[in-house]
């Protein structure tokens, strides 16, 4: 079980996931509320993705996420409102988990790439942070 403090807005870290192997292939598996910290109330998924697209741009004001790359590769650029950090996503065993307040932007997306995202609630556009000015105000603020 990961334990998670839900107050620690603008929070990321990997998450790695079970692997099942045998000769037949491998299997991972996910269950809300043990290998991701929230109960899983929604699941999209990424795909025919042009190379050269730029996708997220945006913030949430209660979300949490976790994003996989189920095939191929794409970068995860991070920003928390102070500190920047980017990750290569391209381990289907390992998620990025993505607390709210934190912008986030995915690009080089490798021919084929596949990003699955399991979030804690349903989709909500007030929930969104759109704007960049609007969410460093939000963070400076200390506003949920
Ligand atoms: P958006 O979250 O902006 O996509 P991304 O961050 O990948 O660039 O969503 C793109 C569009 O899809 C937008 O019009 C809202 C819609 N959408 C839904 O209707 N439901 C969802 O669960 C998601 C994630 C998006």
């Amino acid at each position: 079980m990961i334990e998670q403090n839900k107050s620690s807005a603008g929070h990321v870290r990997l998450i790695d996931l079970p692997a099942v192997t045998d000769p037949r292939g491998d299997l991972t598996f996910i269950e809300g509320e043990r290998h991701v910290p929230f109960p899983i109330r929604r699941v999209y998924y990424l795909y025919n993705v042009p190379v050269d697209a730029e996708r997220g741009g945006h913030a949430h004001r209660d979300l949490e996420q976790v994003v996989f790359a189920l095939s191929g590769s794409f970068r995860m650029k991070i920003d928390d409102g102070k500190t920047k950090s980017e990750y290569w996503l391209r381990d289907p065993r390992k998620g990025l988990y993505i607390n709210r307040l934190i912008w986030r932007e995915m690009d080089s997306f490798s021919q084929g790439a596949v990003c699955m995202v399991l979030a804690s609630h349903p989709y909500d556009e007030n929930d969104y942070f759109r704007d960049y000015d609007d969410f460093t105000l939000a963070v400076n603020e200390g506003v949920k």
